[in-house]
């Protein structure tokens, strides 16, 4: 899709270029009314479908994600259905939730499930010790989460824990949830309260094994996984899609071991591969960037740095096409978004950032990318829900506010389950800015499940607009759908202001059998298109 390179033309042929353009302004074309990209789909080859599970949110016991966020208990005064907060929920459903990964990330690998099942006082409180070291009352655990699945019609993705947990554990775990015997375990679950056993569509092996999930190496976890993925039985028309945990960024060493090692028997099986990428402004762990108040630079650099996500599909997906070219091992960005400094004062360990219209643009382009590489990218969650890194949804006790990010997420849900076409862009799209330069304008398009046409449509640049020429081998001569943009380039939503950044309506029609769309500066927008 996306190349990034060092500028490709000196700074000099760059003005040319736009001074050219200028030039034209004195006679009856404007600059803004010269078409210098088109956008062509084709709707008669069409592509992979796009799993709705790439739009998954991920919820996590850190911070405010889940306790507050999402549960308040049924005591609360704010105000909540059977103890889960009513806006935040109404929220949710409003923007139609596929999935759900939880409990972790990093806390999945010391969570023990039987801490959170049966009568909530009777739970013991564990320490969180990878988020704050705060105290977890254990007051949302597995009924929780999937009553709370339920209620927002969303599948379910349960991550175990292989770092500090036993293979009896995690397959115990599996039949309390799947389990339709009179095993001690299905009784168990009948006497708190389910009788019917839980279909769960995913299950992982552990999170991040090179790392917060025990510092292993590639061979060692693959021993490990095949170990545990023997023992993880489920009946057979309720077997979780089973996930190994990959490695991140650039690393393609774990997707080799796993395809290299991991065999299908009658008795294992890996379906799934992870992969987590986190996009910081400046690329450095040690000073992440400002999420709001950045400049030009900080910008650039942050699409820059969010759009090598691409780079590290192709490279893991080509490893995965020599060994599984029929393409049955999916490849799951189950973990991704930006990730700024803590704002001062706030607890580093909970990792609470705003959102502003840079995380929408951003949004754009990972989803765009996810639909291009849907044949393989069949999962992606978005690092997280509520009020931990780029959120939907962000709360301060009884406030709730939406994100530009949730309004992107909306925008987009005609892709779910929607059948990619494939689309390019010619003419003129880069932006660069000192020496390096990446694509301006970024697309795609799809069927939707009701046999609509979507374009989707992002432009990274903070202060040039872009005319695109749209081109089909089908007529259309009209699009309605939504924009979503603001003059500058970090406007938010904030407890006072909640709907400051909000999508608006967006038309256009052919002129002249052209139909030409006006993409403003630092825009998402989406339309269906019309005959
Ligand atoms: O999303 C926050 C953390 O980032 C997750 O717990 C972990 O998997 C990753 O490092």
């Amino acid at each position: 899709m996306f190349t990034l390179s060092p500028k490709p033309f000196t700074r000099a042929l760059a003005f040319g270029v736009v001074a050219g353009v200028m030039a034209l302004g004195s006679h009856a074309v404007t600059a803004a009314d010269a078409v210098q990209t088109s956008v062509k789909i084709e709707t008669k080859n069409q592509g992979a479908v796009i799993n709705k599970a790439i739009y998954g949110q991920f919820m996590e016991h850190l911070g405010r994600g889940i306790y507050e966020g999402v549960w308040v208990g049924e005591d609360s005064k704010i105000p909540n259905t059977k103890g889960y907060r009513k806006d935040v929920l109404a929220a949710l459903k409003e923007l139609q939730v596929p999935l759900l990964r939880w409990p972790g990330g990093c806390f999945a690998d010391e969570y023990h499930w039987r801490d959170g099942i049966g009568p909530r006082d009777k739970r013991p409180a564990t320490v969180n010790t990878t988020w704050g070291g705060v105290t977890d009352d254990n007051a949302f655990g597995t009924h929780e989460f999937m009553t709370f699945a339920e209620m927002l019609g969303a599948e379910v993705y349960i991550n175990g824990n292989l770092g500090t947990g036993t293979p009896q554990e995690m397959a115990a775990w599996l039949e309390y949830l799947t389990s339709d015997s009179q095993s001690t375990l299905a009784n168990m679950r009948r006497a708190n309260g389910r009788d019917k056993p839980w279909k769960v569509d995913y299950f992982a092996i552990g999170n991040e094994a090179w790392g917060c999930g025990g510092t292993m190496t590639p061979e060692y976890y693959t021993n490990l996984y095949k170990h545990y993925a023997t023992f993880l039985k489920t009946p057979e028309d309720n077997r979780p899609i089973l996930i190994a945990s990959g490695g991140h960024t650039d690393q393609t060493e774990w997707t080799t071991t796993l395809m290299e090692n991991v065999p299908e028997t009658w008795s294992m099986r890996m379906d799934a591969i992870s992969h987590h990428y986190y996009t910081l402004p400046t690329g450095d762990w040690a000073k992440h960037g400002a999420a709001l108040g950045f400049n030009e630079s900080e910008w650039f650099d942050t699409m820059f740095n969010t759009l090598r996500i691409e780079d590290f599909i192709k490279t893991n997906t080509a490893i995965m096409d020599k060994h599984d070219p029929e393409k049955k091992v999916g490849f799951y960005v189950d973990e991704w978004g930006t990730w700024y400094d803590v704002a001062e004062g706030d607890n580093p360990g909970f990792l609470y950032q705003q959102n502003s219209l840079r995380d929408a643009v951003l949004a754009g382009l990972n989803l765009n990318i996810f639909h291009a590489y849907a044949e393989r990218v069949r999962m992606s969650n978005i690092a997280q829900m509520v009020n931990v890194l780029q959120a939907m949804i962000l709360t301060d006790k009884e406030k709730m506010l939406l994100t530009p990010t949730y309004h992107v997420f909306k925008m987009y849900i005609p892709f779910q389950d929607a059948t990619s076409l494939p689309i390019s862009i010619k003419g003129e799209n880069s932006y660069v800015l000192g020496d390096k330069e990446i694509p301006m304008v970024s697309a795609s398009a799809a069927i939707s499940t009701s046999g609509k046409y979507y374009l989707a449509l992002v432009n990274a640049h903070p202060s040039e607009s872009r005319k695109l020429a749209i081109e089909a081998d089908k007529t259309f001569s009209r699009v309605k759908g939504q924009v979503l943009t603001a003059d500058a380039m970090d406007a938010h939503n904030t407890f006072k202001q909640p709907n400051n950044l909000q999508p608006k309506a967006y038309k256009q029609k052919a002129k002249d059998g052209k139909l030409i769309l006006d993409l403003p500066a630092k825009s998402v927008v989406v339309v269906e298109l019309l005959d």
